[in-house]
């Protein structure tokens, strides 16, 4: 009888921990929201849909930013975005109410996601930003 209450916590906890593991090989992201919160890894590489996913929910799909519950700074247009260190900065780090995303991208995420905006919504600095540039900032932490 005992046995059998024991087999029948083993089979539970079994159930329990293969499910935590799929969710988290699977790589799968519930909900933007979430993405912001838990160390959850973005999987998209290209620039603008890391974009679409990850910025435009506060700096807008346009990036004119806005108000509203907060200021969000507008990206298009912007001269700060002149000397590519200073996005990617913000990106690994945060600043205030902007979300550090150095555990949820990978350097060559953060640089193709700083090198789109700098190169749309009115922002035309071509020079692309490197893997070592941030890299380094990344380590300058
Ligand atoms: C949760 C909302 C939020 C998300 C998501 C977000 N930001 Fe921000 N961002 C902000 C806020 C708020 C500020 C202003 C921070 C401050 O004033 O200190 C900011 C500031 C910035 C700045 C500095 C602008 C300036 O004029 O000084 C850059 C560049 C920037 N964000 C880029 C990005 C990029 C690129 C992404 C996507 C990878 C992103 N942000 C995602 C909220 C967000």
């Amino acid at each position: 009888m005992k046995t059998k209450i024991i087999l029948a916590g083993l089979i539970v906890l079994a159930a329990v921990s293969t499910r935590a593991g799929d969710s988290v090989s699977s790589g799968g992201i519930p909900s933007k929201h979430a993405n912001l919160m838990g160390p959850t890894h973005f999987t998209e590489t290209d620039g603008e849909k890391l974009y679409a996913t990850v910025c435009a929910s506060c700096h807008m799909p346009n990036a004119m930013g806005g108000t509203g519950a907060g200021f969000y700074p507008a990206l298009a247009k912007n001269d700060k975005l002149a000397v590519s260190s200073y996005p990617v900065m913000m990106v690994m780090n945060g600043r205030g109410p902007m979300p550090s995303f150095r555990e949820a991208m990978s350097d060559a995420q953060i640089a193709a996601v700083v090198g789109y905006v700098r190169t749309h919504f009115g922002n035309s600095y071509t020079d692309p930003v490197s893997l070592d540039e941030v890299k380094q900032v990344r380590e300058a932490k």
